[in-house]
């Protein structure tokens, strides 16, 4: 099969006569084929034109190494798919090669057909994933457009369904009220589900803005839990806040925390049965040991978070079913969800705790969940405090 024209090839290797037989061989396929004598020449052309389809690495070459090409490839995320050529077959050369992302491996002496086969399936595949990946942004784009698009009419919708509860329209009995009501509920879980999608990607793209100041905890945290104490009882949860009077201030912006917050209580309410207990409690922690103690092992310390000075620990716990300790650190990436047998239907699109995230990293903060199977979950806080500045990094 000939090559399509538009495969370009670089092959690399400090032995003139295997890159000279290589590029002849490969040139009368179709190919358009360079050649690089040595690593650092190979990944300035590679870095300078991106639309090498193959490239063909030795590895024993002269200053760079071909893993060293390999890992620096890697690390620019380019497209290039990278065959690997070593002088001496090596089983742990080769895994190292494949662990470092190289498309293939092959030790010389090779027939050229060989290699010919080999740089036919890397290209076919590097257009697989080429063409998964575009599919793939397609698909988040037309979600998010549609998102975007939809939040509009709905939010539209509720204010209306809302007036008509008020009785503003004409009377309403309580039972109406409460399918009203419901109807509201559902649609404000949709318009935090738009929301929480769409500020993850402003956050990805470093496009959020946000207005971090010093804000009442108190006021601020009491009106978050207030939003929640009618569904709470509605669905028999005793919904408790108890913040110690030292928790006065805390740095964030304020809109993002009341949405973090309320996905921390959405989420505890989702997963708590009736009769279940959630608790806010708000403390404060100073020292690098306090937080050091605080921060269990499996929790990943954001860079940004400050290493000593004092935080407010603020801890969203419930009475659920908990979260299996191997799901602790997975569950704040995106759409991560596990299932569980609460016998209620929970939805959601498991975008809620990743925005969290973002959000209380973007505090200089950091959040973690902790759970005992059984006996529920506790999503943890920690903010530093705004006298902390000299503490931070
Ligand atoms: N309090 C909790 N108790 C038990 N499991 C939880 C709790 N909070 C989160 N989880 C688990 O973590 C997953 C991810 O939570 P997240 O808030 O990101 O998504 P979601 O609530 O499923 O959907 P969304 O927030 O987008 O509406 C949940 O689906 C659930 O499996
Ligand atoms: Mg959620």
């Amino acid at each position: 099969m000939l090559a399509q024209k538009l495969d370009k090839i670089l092959i690399v290797d400090d032995e003139p006569e295997i890159a000279q037989a290589l590029k002849l061989y490969l040139d009368d396929e179709g190919y358009a084929t360079s050649l690089a004598s040595d690593g650092s020449t190979a990944l300035d052309m590679l870095v300078n034109e991106k639309d090498y389809t193959v490239v063909l690495l030795d590895i024993s070459m002269p200053g760079l190494d071909g893993i060293t090409v390999l890992k620096r490839l890697q690390d620019d995320g380019g497209d290039t798919a990278v065959i690997m050529m070593s002088g001496h077959g090596n089983e742990e050369l080769a895994v190292e090669c494949m662990r470092n992302g190289a498309e293939d491996y092959i030790s010389k002496p090779f027939a050229l057909e060989d290699i010919l086969l080999r740089i036919e399936r890397a290209c076919a595949h590097r257009r697989e994933r080429i063409e998964k990946r575009r599919l793939q942004q397609e698909r988040e784009d037309f979600i998010l457009m549609l998102s975007h698009d939809m939040k509009n009419p709905l939010t539209a919708v509720i204010g209306s369904i809302d007036i008509i509860r008020e009785g503003c329209l004409g009377p309403v009995n309580d039972e109406q009220k409460e399918y009203l009501q419901s109807a509201i509920d559902s649609g404000n879980e949709v318009v935090v589900m738009i929301d929480n999608l769409l500020d993850i990607r402003k956050f990805e793209a470093g496009k959020i803005q946000l207005a971090v100041q010093a804000c009442n905890a108190h006021e601020l945290i009491g009106k978050i839990a207030n939003q929640f104490a009618r569904p709470a009882k509605h669905d028999g949860i005793e919904l408790t806040v108890d913040l110690e009077p030292s928790c006065s201030e805390i740095t964030v912006d304020k809109n993002a925390f009341t949405r973090v917050l309320g996905n921390l209580l959405g989420n505890a309410l989702k997963f708590t049965p009736e009769g279940g207990k959630i608790t806010v409690v708000c403390r404060h922690i100073c020292g690098e040991e306090a937080r050091r103690e605080e921060i269990p092992a499996y929790a990943s310390i954001p860079p940004d978070l400050p290493e000593n000075g004092c935080f407010i620990k603020l801890t969203v716990s419930d009475t659920g079913n908990g979260i299996p300790p191997d799901e602790l650190e997975r569950i704040f990436d995106r759409y991560t969800q596990f299932t569980r047998k609460t016998g209620r239907e929970q939805g959601g699109a498991g975008l809620g705790l990743a925005y969290c995230k973002l959000a209380i990293e973007s505090f200089h903060g950091m959040i973690w969940a902790e759970s005992k199977a059984g006996l529920g979950s506790g999503f943890v806080i920690l903010l530093p405090c705004c006298s902390n500045d000299s503490g931070r990094k």
